[in-house]
C-alpha cells in the first residue's frame, strides 16, 4: 500500500455480533465490538431490549445531533456512570443552566489568547521532564508513564499554579486502578437509567469517595496560596466567577469538581494522543526521519494524523430527550445515537487508505478532509473546551521529544489499542532513546 507504515488494529468482526458477545466486547475494547458494516455504511442502527442503538456517520446526521440539536440530546447513563465519580459534577458532565454558566468561566481561560502564558508553563515542563530522560538513554524507557506524568505535571502548573509531583504518583495509581475496576461498563450499566445503582455503582462510589478526599487536599492547598488582584491561573478565574443572574459562585463543591474535571479531562487524553505519535514514529522510522528534518511543517500534520487513527476520545455518545429525526431516521426518546471519531477517521468511504499512517494528509496545502469526517475533539456547543490548549501542548512536545531524541522501541510486539474511556495501549511498551 503504497509503502505507507499500517499500525495494528484490534479485530473487526465481518457480522454484528451476538448480544451478550456484543456487550462482553463494548466492556473488554469496544474498539472491536462494531462490525466491518460501520466503517462502510453512513447508518447503522441496531435493536437493544426495545431501543435502538445508531452509529451516526453521516454529516447531516452528525450536524443535526451535535450541532442543530444538541438540547435533545444528554449524556448517556453509561458515560455519567463512569465519569461521574472522577470528575463529579463538572463541565463534562454538567447540564442545562449550570453547564452554561461553567463554560463560560472556563472557556476563556482555555481560548487561543490565553495560549503565551500557558505555552511559558508547557514549555518549561517539557523541558524539565526531557532533561531528565537524558538520565535514561539505552535503557528501557516507559513512553506512556513518562507523557502521563508529563502531561499531569503540565495541566497542574498551568492551569493551577501547583506541582503535581506531590499529588500526581497517588493520582495516576488511582486512575489506573479506576481504569482496571471501574471504567468498564457492565451489560447493567448500559441499560439500566442512572437513578438505579448498578452492583458496579457501589463499587464507584466508594472509589469516588477516595479519589475526590486527594481532589480536596489539592484544592485546600490551593485556597492556601495569598488571593491576588488579577486572577493569575484557571483557578483564580473559577474562584471569581459569578452566575451573571444570581450573582452565586461556585461552592466548594462545585470547585473541587471542577479542579478533579480539568485535571482528568486536561491530561489524560493529551497523554494517550502523546504516546500513540511516538509509538507511530517509532515504528515508522523514515517519517520519524522527515519529521527530525523539518519539525515545522511536520510536527501539526503528524498530530493531526495521530488523532486521527488513535482519537483519545473514540466515542461520543448521546441519549435522545425526545423524537428527533437524523439522517432521514426516525429517532425515539431513550435512543443511543452513537458518533464514533474513531469508527469515522477509519471510514472506508471518508479516508484513502484509512488504516495508514501518512501525515502528508495535514501538511499545509493537503485537501481538507470531508465536513464531519474528522472529530478528534466533537464539534458543535459541546466541543472539546481544551482543543486549543491540547495542540499547542502536544505540539510542543512532540516536537521537543524528537529534536531531542531517537526512538525505537524495545519489542516487536504489536502495541493494540483498547477503548476504556480514552484510547489506551493494551500494554505500556517499553522504547530505547538516543541522543539526536
Ligand atoms: C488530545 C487531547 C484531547 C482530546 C482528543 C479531547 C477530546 C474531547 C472531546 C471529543 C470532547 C467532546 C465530548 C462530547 O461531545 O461528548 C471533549 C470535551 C471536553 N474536553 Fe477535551 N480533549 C482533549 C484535551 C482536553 C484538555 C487539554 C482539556 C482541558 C484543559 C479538556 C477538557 C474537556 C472538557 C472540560 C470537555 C467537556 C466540555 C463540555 O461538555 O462543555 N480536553 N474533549
Amino acid at each position: 500500500m503504497n509503502g505507507l507504515f499500517v499500525p495494528p488494529k484490534p479485530p473487526v468482526p465481518a457480522q454484528p455480533l451476538p448480544f451478550r458477545q456484543f456487550f462482553r466486547t463494548l466492556a473488554s475494547n469496544a474498539l472491536s465490538s462494531w462490525p466491518a458494516a460501520a466503517y462502510e455504511q453512513p447508518f447503522i442502527a441496531r435493536n437493544m431490549l426495545g431501543r435502538h442503538n445508531f452509529i451516526v456517520n453521516d454529516p447531516t446526521g452528525i450536524h443535526r445531533v451535535l450541532v442543530d440539536n444538541p438540547g435533545n440530546y444528554r449524556r448517556s447513563p453509561a458515560a455519567i456512570r463512569i465519569l461521574r465519580p472522577i470528575v463529579g459534577q463538572g463541565l463534562l458532565l454538567a447540564e442545562g443552566d449550570i453547564w452554561k454558566l461553567q463554560r463560560r468561566t472556563v472557556a476563556p481561560a482555555l481560548a487561543p489568547r490565553s495560549m503565551p502564558l500557558l505555552t511559558r508553563h508547557i514549555v518549561a515542563t517539557t523541558d524539565e521532564a526531557l532533561d531528565a530522560l537524558r538520565e535514561r538513554i539505552d535503557a528501557p524507557v516507559d513512553i506512556l508513564a513518562t507523557m502521563q506524568n508529563l502531561t499531569l505535571e503540565i495541566a497542574g502548573r498551568s492551569m493551577f499554579s501547583l506541582e503535581m509531583q506531590e499529588y500526581g504518583r497517588e493520582m495516576r495509581r488511582m486512575l489506573t486502578e479506576f481504569a482496571a475496576h471501574h471504567a468498564k461498563p457492565g451489560m447493567l450499566d448500559l441499560i439500566l437509567p442512572t437513578a438505579i445503582p448498578t452492583p458496579r455503582d457501589f463499587a464507584r462510589k466508594r472509589f469516588k469517595k477516595r479519589w475526590m478526599g486527594l481532589i480536596e487536599a489539592i484544592v485546600r492547598d490551593r485556597l492556601r496560596m495569598p488571593e491576588p488582584d488579577q486572577p493569575r491561573d484557571l483557578f483564580d478565574l473559577l474562584r471569581a466567577a459569578r452566575d451573571p443572574e444570581t450573582g452565586a459562585g461556585f461552592d466548594r463543591e462545585q470547585l473541587r469538581d471542577q479542579v478533579a474535571t480539568l485535571i482528568l479531562a486536561g491530561h489524560e487524553t493529551t497523554a494517550v494522543a502523546l504516546f500513540w505519535a511516538l509509538t507511530l514514529l517509532a515504528q515508522d522510522r523514515n517519517e520519524q526521519q522527515k519529521l527530525a528534518d523539518d519539525p515545522d511543517n511536520r510536527t501539526r500534520a503528524v498530530l493531526s494524523e495521530t488523532l486521527r487513527l488513535f482519537p483519545p476520545a473514540y466515542l461520543i455518545v448521546r441519549e435522545a430527550i425526545g423524537a428527533d429525526s437524523v439522517a432521514g431516521q426516525a429517532v425515539c426518546r431513550g435512543d443511543v445515537v452513537m458518533i464514533a471519531p474513531w469508527i469515522l477517521h477509519r471510514h472506508r468511504m471518508l479516508w484513502r487508505d484509512p488504516d495508514a499512517f501518512d501525515p502528508t494528509r495535514f501538511l499545509p496545502g493537503a485537501p481538507v478532509p470531508p465536513r464531519f469526517s474528522y472529530l478528534p475533539f466533537g464539534v458543535g456547543p459541546r466541543i472539546c473546551v481544551g482543543a486549543q490548549f491540547a495542540l499547542t501542548e502536544a505540539t510542543i512536545v512532540l516536537a521537543a521529544t524528537i529534536k531531542r531524541f531517537d526512538l525505537t522501541m524495545e519489542s516487536t510486539r504489536p502495541v493494540l489499542p483498547v477503548g476504556v474511556v480514552t484510547t489506551q495501549p493494551d500494554h505500556a511498551p517499553a522504547f530505547r532513546l538516543r541522543l539526536r
